[in-house]
């Protein structure tokens, strides 16, 4: 086996998503599987190059897996020409400058969603990304969960006949943080620091929906803040400016409606922290991260409505578990392995920064569709 390594600098990788499941999860997972299989004898060997603000967090993290390269000066990383990748999941409102920095050193870049704060930014990165040549990709994982790879399997067998609407449940408590830690760092609940959980989720329902249903083609939203005081990191009560639900209504091309709650204040009562239902013509689906289950058309029960009587049915026991068939690996594992092969031997890959704009757009223009109080268009991005 001919061993090829590939070095890529991961910054923002002391954070929640660049730590665990990039870093961890996808990176070092390829390592120990003997690093990524080309094909033709040759294997490819992730090499990371950790950056960060804080030299002592990066240096231990170095130490802690074991790898030589970290830094805390990215300019300094990105004129190394050995470096051949830029990996961005710092906070979304750092990643633009940094991105834009690696794409003129020419590095290729992949980056967590959202790939900007704003569309003009997000459709400058691909801009940039397309005229310097390098290859580019924004994560989205949500795509190689299992549940959402067996709807994607439904999907195209056609099992749902015509796809009528899509009904979408995210979410969780996420703790106040005064008497218990929050799960989730303090920035997402304030406006100013980039946070929100539009700009956060309407990214990710975006691609699932295009992806899997169909372009979205119209929106409307109401979002709120219901939880208004927080505690932070260090204990600080602060005023949380940025929405933590939001209520979004979709029309897609091909004529569904999907319908997703995306919230960070309520309790689940559910199987899942997401689940997905699609009702077709011919049978309907609900999948969470992991499962998905199935209620064809010919053996739909006849639901009878009576108030009189308490229910005797179990709903719930009336549809059938598809079958996994395969090994699922950690979705953002798949994804980045895709992107090597992209990078290693020009594979095509579609989820590059105009895909990860149209997230952004989609976040855009639900919040002005919130604030005025009306659906708005939303217009096809040039590929
Ligand atoms: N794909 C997903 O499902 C998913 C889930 C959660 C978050 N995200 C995205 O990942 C990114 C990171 O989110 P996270 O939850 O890991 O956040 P986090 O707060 O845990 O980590 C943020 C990282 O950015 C660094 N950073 C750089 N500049 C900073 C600044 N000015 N202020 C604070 N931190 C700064 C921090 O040191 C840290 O390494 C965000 O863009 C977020 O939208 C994606």
């Amino acid at each position: 086996m001919t061993r090829k390594t590939v070095r890529i600098a991961m910054n923002g990788v002391t954070g929640r998503m660049g730590y665990r499941q990039h870093l961890v999860r996808s990176l070092l997972a390829i390592r120990e599987q003997g690093g990524l299989d080309l094909g033709g004898g040759t294997v490819l060997w992730p090499e990371p190059v950790l950056v960060g603000r804080r030299a002592p967090a990066v240096e231990e993290l170095a130490r802690r897996h074991g790898l030589d390269g970290w830094s805390t000066d990215l300019d300094a990383v990105l004129s190394d020409d050995s470096v051949d990748v830029y990996f961005d999941a710092q906070v979304t409102s750092a990643r633009p400058e940094a991105v834009k920095k690696a794409i003129a050193a020419g590095k290729h870049v992949y980056v967590e969603k959202p790939a900007a704060t704003d569309l003009a930014g997000a459709l400058e990165l691909a801009r940039l990304a397309r005229e310097a040549g390098v290859k580019h990709g924004t994560v989205q994982d949500k795509l190689f969960l299992p549940g959402l790879r067996k709807l994607r399997r439904l999907v195209e067998d056609g099992f749902f006949g015509d796809v009528l609407s899509v009904r979408g449940e995210f979410g969780y408590w996420v703790f106040e943080g005064d008497r218990q830690p929050a799960q989730r760092p303090s920035w997402n609940y304030r406006a100013e620091d980039g946070g929100g959980i539009t700009v956060d989720m309407f990214p990710h329902w975006e691609y699932v929906l295009h992806e899997l249903f169909g372009r979205v083609t119209s929106v409307q939203a109401h979002r709120a803040t219901h939880v208004r005081k927080r505690w932070d990191e260090n204990g600080q009560p602060y005023a949380a400016t940025a929405d933590d639900a939001a209520y979004g209504i979709f029309e897609l091309a091909g004529g569904a409606v999907a319908q997703i709650n995306s919230s960070w204040a309520v309790r689940v009562h559910r199987d899942d922290l997401v689940e997905f239902q699609v009702d077709g013509t011919h049978g309907s689906a609900v999948a969470g991260l992991h499962s998905c289950r199935v209620q064809p058309r010919a053996v739909t029960p006849r639901p009878v409505w009576d108030p009189d009587q308490p229910s005797s049915a179990s709903y719930r026991d009336q549809w059938q578990e598809v079958p996994d068939n395969q090994e699922f690996d950690n979705g953002f594992k798949t994804q980045w392995e895709l992107f090597l092969r992209h990078v290693a031997l020009d594979e095509p890959y579609r989820w590059d920064l105009t895909a990860g704009a149209r997230g952004v757009q989609l976040a855009e223009l639900a919040l002005r569709a919130a604030a005025e109080g009306r659906r708005i268009e939303v217009p096809e991005l040039a590929p």
